[in-house]
Formats: C-alpha cells, structure tokens, sequence
C-alpha cells in the first residue's frame, strides 16, 4: 500500500469517534492537503471505509498500519471472491451482535453490507436518458419516474461536473428518492417537510410539483436549512419557506397542509454500508431515545394534515423500535389517522401496503422505511 495513502488513513481514523463520523473526517482531512492525485483521495476513503467496513475481522491486538492493511486485503477478497466468506461468519462479524434484537441480520443483509455502496443521481423531471447520454457510465433504474433515477458507475468527482452545477442532478440514494415518490405530491399542493435537514427531499418534492404550490421546509439545525436554501438556488427550486422547528408541540405555522413529510433522525442503520464507522458507535440507548422522538416529531406534525390530507414517515432504519414499534405508538396516540395503502416506487408489482421496508441487499440503495397515514377515512 501507498505509504501516504497509509498514514493519511491512520490519522482519519484515529480521529473518528461516536461525536466525529468516519466522513465527516475524511473531507477534513482531505481538504487540508494539497497536492493529493484524485487517484489517492480515492485510495485514502476506500482505506478508511474498509478498516470500518472489515473491523470485525482484524485483531486489535496488531499495529493500526497492520489492522488497515488486512482490512483492505479482506475488502478485495470480498469483492473478486464473496463466497469465499461463510455467511455465519459474515452475519457474526459485519454488525455487533446487540443489533440482532432490534434487525434480522439475514445473509442477504450481511452481504449486502460488505459491499461498496452503489451511487445514485436523480435527474430533473423527464431528463434521466439526456442526463446518463452526458455524463456517460449511467444506468436507468426503470421506466416512468424511475427513468431520472441514475446509477452511476463512474469515476468523474460528479461535484465538479457542469451538469451539477447547473443544477441537472441531484446526489440522492434511489431508497430517499422512493420517499418523494410515496409523497407524490402534486402541483398547487401545499406541503411541510418538517424534518427537511439541507434539503434532499425537499428538492424532490418540488420537482415533482413541478416549482408550483407551496413546501414549508422546517428543520431544528439553522445551518441546515442554509445549506438548503444554496441548494435549493442551484437546482432553481423556488416555492418553499424556511423556519426553524424544534418538534415541539408549537408549530411553526398555522397552515394546514394537503401533505407532511416526517423524515426523521434515525440510527441509520439502513446506512451501514455507506457508513461502516456507525455500525460501531451506536447503542441500543440510541436507538431507543430516537424512536421517542420519533413518535413526538409525528404526532406533533400530525396536528397540521388537512382532513382527508397525507402523513409520511420515513427513516433510514430497519430497527423494529423505530419502524413498526413508532407505527404501533402513533396508531395508540392519533386515532384520526387511517394507514394509507401506497405503492412501493421501487417494486411496481407489488400490491399497495401501509409501510414500505426497502432493503439495501434489494434495492442497492440503503435501507428504508416508510410509512402512510390519511386524516379521516382511508381511500376505498
Ligand atoms: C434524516 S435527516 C433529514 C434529511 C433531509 N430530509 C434530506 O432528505 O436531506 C433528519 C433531520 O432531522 C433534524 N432533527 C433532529 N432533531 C430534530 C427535532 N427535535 N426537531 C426537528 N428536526 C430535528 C436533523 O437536524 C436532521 O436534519
């Protein structure tokens, strides 16, 4: 291995705690040096994913420079020969045990989670083939409003394409572009995204309103919604309103709206292959103490869905307590709220349920949940 490639790894990951995210570290680390070839900066972050991605594996006991080295010949045995790994052992090794009674760790999943994680675009509305025709090394992931979304297989640093800053596309993973799709909000409607972060979701609800209609965008982290509002200037996206909203029980508006989007702070652990590092700084506390704020931030949201108006929660989460186990919390404290039956984006054919659980090992994308409410009667 590089020896700068090495030693850059090591200082990432000595500096990567539960307060300080693998990624977060990396773009810190990266931006601080000059000089790097786009060759290393690509070696460095596949080094440092894979020593979080393949720790179960290596012995503590050795050097950090040893247990990264075995983390990346591990991580290219996987890749060329996957059944070279038992699935026992995978199951056992990729993810902490406690996690089992939260998530079913099937081999599928624990497979899934060894893997590099695929990257995904969504194109503006209808541009998806003219989109993948420019930036080349694009796939579609099907037809109708499945043909914008991108899997890119590339090399470009797609941040500095022109296409990008010209506002053509969107990074977004397909199983968060499958939540604006569950929304599917029309133009002229007015929505809230009340947990709307920089704005991922925010942009799709507004593409798919075609710039029309109104969307609150809501978010307790002020500096969140101002990385939304340079976002959303990029990818001319006009009809939204920002405020700050911590989930408390005072809202931040008295409109009532036609549909609210829920995207609440989860564990992630739908996010664990992209996030290797995670899987090994959350507790089952954690896990906990968000599925109740989970049930605050929704039956708080609930207050402002118009009679006959839409509910959606989502998370990146398959953990039972903040999936079925919020679901189960919200139907004992909202009783106006009837499940609605929606299709699942990514599976056409399968039949419209209450709660969609998108798994990475299907979809390729990270693991999400989501779930559908109307205020009154359900449709027929
Ligand atoms: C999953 S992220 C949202 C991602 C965003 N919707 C997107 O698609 O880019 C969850 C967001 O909830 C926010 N949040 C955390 N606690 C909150 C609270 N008590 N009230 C409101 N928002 C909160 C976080 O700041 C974070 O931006």
């Amino acid at each position: 291995m590089n020896p700068c490639v090495l030693s850059l790894a090591e200082q990432v990951i000595c500096r990567t705690d539960r307060d300080h995210p693998a990624d977060a570290q990396l773009r810190l680390e990266l931006k601080a040096r000059h000089g790097l070839s786009r060759a290393e900066t690509a070696e460095v972050s596949r080094t440092v994913f894979s020593f979080f991605r393949w720790r179960g594996w290596v012995e503590e006991g050795r050097s950090l420079g040893d247990q990264i080295i075995h983390a990346v010949e591990l991580a290219d045995q996987f890749s060329q020969q996957p059944e070279s790994f038992s699935v026992s052992e995978l199951v056992a090794r990729a993810v902490p045990s406690w996690i089992q009674s939260e998530v079913e760790i099937t081999p599928e999943f624990a497979r899934s989670l060894q893997a590099e994680p695929q990257l995904w675009l969504r194109a503006r509305p209808g541009q998806g083939t003219f989109l993948a025709e420019r930036l080349r090394d694009c796939r579609s992931c099907g037809a109708g409003p499945l043909a914008d979304t991108l899997a890119y297989h590339g090399q470009e640093d797609l941040f500095r394409t022109g296409e990008f800053r010209a506002g053509d596309f969107e990074l977004q993973d397909v199983s968060s572009q499958a939540v604006g799709l569950v929304c599917a909000p029309v133009p002229g409607e007015t929505w809230w995204d009340a947990c709307a972060g920089e704005g991922g979701k925010l942009l799709h609800l507004s593409n798919l309103m075609g710039n029309k209609g109104l969307i609150w965008a809501t978010d307790r982290a002020e500096w969140r919604l101002r990385r939304l509002k340079r976002r959303a200037a990029r990818a001319k996206v006009f009809n939204y309103r920002t405020a700050v909203w911590d989930g408390g029980a005072k809202l931040p508006t008295k409109t009532r709206f036609d549909g609210i989007l829920v995207d609440a702070p989860c564990s992630g652990v739908g996010t664990w292959q992209r996030n290797p590092h995670a899987r090994w700084t959350l507790t089952p506390e954690d896990i906990h103490e968000l599925a109740e704020l989970q049930v605050r931030l929704l039956v708080h949201a609930a207050a402002a869905v118009k009679p006959g108006g839409r509910l959606v929660y989502s998370v990146c989460s398959p953990a039972r307590s903040e999936t079925v186990g919020v679901v189960e919390a919200f139907r004992t404290r909202c009783s106006a709220f009837a499940p609605l039956n929606v299709k699942n984006p990514l599976v056409p054919d399968a039949p419209r349920t209450d709660t969609i659980l998108l798994s990475p090992q299907q979809v390729r994308g990270n693991g999400m949940f989501i779930a559908a409410w109307v205020h009154g009667r359900p449709d027929a």
